[in-house]
């Protein structure tokens, strides 16, 4: 079948089978969020109450905060099927058609980067969310006709980075709006210590707090840190890991102590050597660093604003003087 590649059951995004085993299941394991966590629980018990479906929940944020996790949760603790999809993936309207054809009553139909998506697709998604109908034009030209399909009723959990990008008629139709937030040092803490114990790996409290403050508020990066220093500490010393490795590995890793890489370094460097400080539009940044301005965007930008690091004003970005500070540079002399 055609649609094939683009429906998989339970199948994660990350086809790694240690990202796999490390991703949590249940409500419960999922770590921090813990308003949009209350919320959802108590939308899912009402749910369940009712004997309805679920509403239909967007969840945004940055890339990495568990935006694809969460989803596979709700799934779980309906009870449910889950279905994904992605944006750029439905590149037909019977791609779509299709994948809504084939749920079944109450599943989870997860389709990540909607903002992604076709608007003239988009569309057929309106009359589904709403009425779990499908409306379709069957036959060829000057031969067609609407017919109107009735659809099980199911849950849709559209996940994006950037909410703003998304046609309005498509945001209010979703009953759930749900924005992740960056997770705090004790929550990421928590998050390695987690994948220590499931991954049977040890690690110091000091250690994992080191990791921690420089993983970006990010679940996605704390991960991608922690398996790197594993491999540093199964090389050089007994496996376990402790601060000495720790600290060695993402010296090697070129991660500085606020969990800024070479790409956040080039892109406040860039706005005060190249553009004294600001305020510079995102092309200008683009163009001086080489990376596209959706994804200075979507991926660099919410850490440093969140950090305030960076500044959007009417007239462009800047940095502040905290941003001064860390990177040693005296404002003065600029
Ligand atoms: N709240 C959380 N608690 C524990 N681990 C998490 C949490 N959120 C994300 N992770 C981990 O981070 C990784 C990235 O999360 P993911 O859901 O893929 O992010 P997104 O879809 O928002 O880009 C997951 O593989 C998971 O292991
Ligand atoms: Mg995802």
């Amino acid at each position: 079948m055609e649609n094939e590649s683009i429906v998989k059951n339970y199948t994660l995004e990350d086809d790694n089978i240690i990202d796999n085993t490390i991703r949590p299941e249940t409500i419960v394991e999922y770590i921090g969020q813990q308003d949009v966590k209350e919320n959802i629980k108590i939308f899912i018990e009402a749910a369940k109450m009712r004997n309805e479906t679920l509403d239909h929940v967007l969840l945004y944020g940055p890339p990495g905060l568990g935006k694809t996790t969460l989803a596979f949760i709700i799934a779980h603790e309906l009870g449910t099927n889950i279905k994904t999809a992605s944006g750029p993936s439905i590149e037909k309207s019977g791609d779509l058609a299709a994948i809504l054809s084939s749920l079944e009553a109450g599943d989870v139909l997860f389709i990540d980067e909607i903002h992604r998506m076709p608007r003239y697709i988009e569309e057929i998604l309106y009359p589904a969310m709403e009425d779990f109908s499908l409306d379709i034009i069957i036959g060829s030209e000057g031969n067609s006709r609407n017919i109107k399909i009735d659809l099980p009723p199911f849950t849709l959990v559209g996940a994006t980075t950037r909410a703003g990008d998304l046609s309005a008629p498509l945001r209010d139709r979703f009953g759930i709006i749900s924005k992740l937030q960056f997770y705090t040092i004790e929550e990421l803490c928590a998050i390695i210590q987690r994948t220590a114990r499931v991954l049977s790996i040890s690690i110091d409290e000091d250690a994992a707090l080191e990791l921690a403050k420089r993983s970006r508020g990010t679940p996605r990066i704390a991960n991608r840190l922690f398996k790197r220093v594993r491999d540093f500490a199964l090389v050089k010393g007994n496996g376990s890991i402790d601060i000495a490795i720790t600290k060695e590995a993402l010296e090697r890793l070129k991660v500085d102590n606020l969990g800024l890489d070479n790409t956040d370094h080039e892109l406040l460097l860039a706005i005060i050597n190249k553009f004294n400080g600001g305020p510079v539009g995102i092309e200008a940044i683009s163009s001086s660093i080489g990376e596209e301005v959706t994804t200075i965007e979507d991926v660099y930008e919410p850490y440093l604003l969140q950090q305030g690091l960076l500044k959007r004003t009417s007239r462009g970005r800047v940095v502040t003087d905290k941003t001064y500070e860390i990177l040693g540079i005296s404002k003065e002399k600029k």
